[in-house]
């Protein structure tokens, strides 16, 4: 079965609240929150206060992503506002070891996110200190985007790569995940489908999060 993260980027932010709850109820995983500096990308987005509100509202784990530069600026405030899961993009972070062992000393789990046209190769060298994998399949900045092929490639690489380390670290697929293509990344070895256009704009919140949550892995 898949595990679902719930993209808030795409909800209505006057109805987020009320919004998520659905999601909550439905049997979503998580709770993603991308986080963007309007200069690593074009895009600005949500801060720690959204996180911190929407811990006194959810039971759900929260998955903080941060699109940013200079990530280790954020890591206290994100720490601070209770985020559960931090997950930085490696091309904007300098010192991706020193960083991740900083983010678990703060008791969250420490995530590694990789963009579309970028290698998956380097990550095999901080797997040891990585509690999750995030393979964008969009250009980090926007929701809504068309879905990358070349990620199912780089999926079956990651499990020989995390096999290889004798390492179990759950992947999760960030970008352009709906229904069908949800489907083939799980088959695909995708542990997490962070979906957010797909719950909050394609149909009603609570069934687009079971139709997400019912999908199996064929035998
Ligand atoms: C993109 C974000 C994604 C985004 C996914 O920068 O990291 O989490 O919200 O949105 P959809 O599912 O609309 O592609
Ligand atoms: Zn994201």
């Amino acid at each position: 079965m898949a595990q679902v993260s719930v993209s808030v980027l795409a909800c209505d932010t006057m109805r987020m609240g009320e919004q998520i709850l659905k999601a909550e109820k439905a049997g979503a995983d998580f709770i993603h929150v991308d986080v963007m500096d309007g200069n690593y990308v074009e895009n600005l987005s949500f801060g720690a206060q959204h996180v911190r509100d929407l811990k006194k509202i959810t039971s759900l784990p929260v998955a903080v992503h941060l699109e940013l530069f200079h990530p280790e600026r954020f890591l206290d405030m994100f720490a601070g506002a209770g985020a559960d899961i931090l997950t930085f993009q490696l091309d904007a972070c300098h010192n991706p070891l020193h960083f991740l062992r900083e983010i678990r000393r703060r008791g969250m789990e420490a995530g590694v996110g990789i963009g579309p046209a970028y290698s998956i190769e380097n990550l095999k060298y901080l797997l040891h200190l990585a509690d999750r994998l995030t393979l964008m399949s969009v250009e980090p900045g926007y929701g809504g985007q068309v879905f990358e092929e070349s990620v199912y490639e780089k999926l079956r690489r990651m499990q020989e790569l995390t096999k290889a380390a004798g390492l179990e670290i759950p992947i999760g697929v960030d970008g352009g995940v709906n229904l069908e293509i949800g489907s083939r990344l799980l088959n695909s070895g995708a542990d997490v489908l962070i979906a957010g256009s797909y719950i909050f704009r394609q149909g009603e919140i609570g069934k687009q999060v079971k139709a997400l949550k019912g999908l199996q892995i064929q035998k």
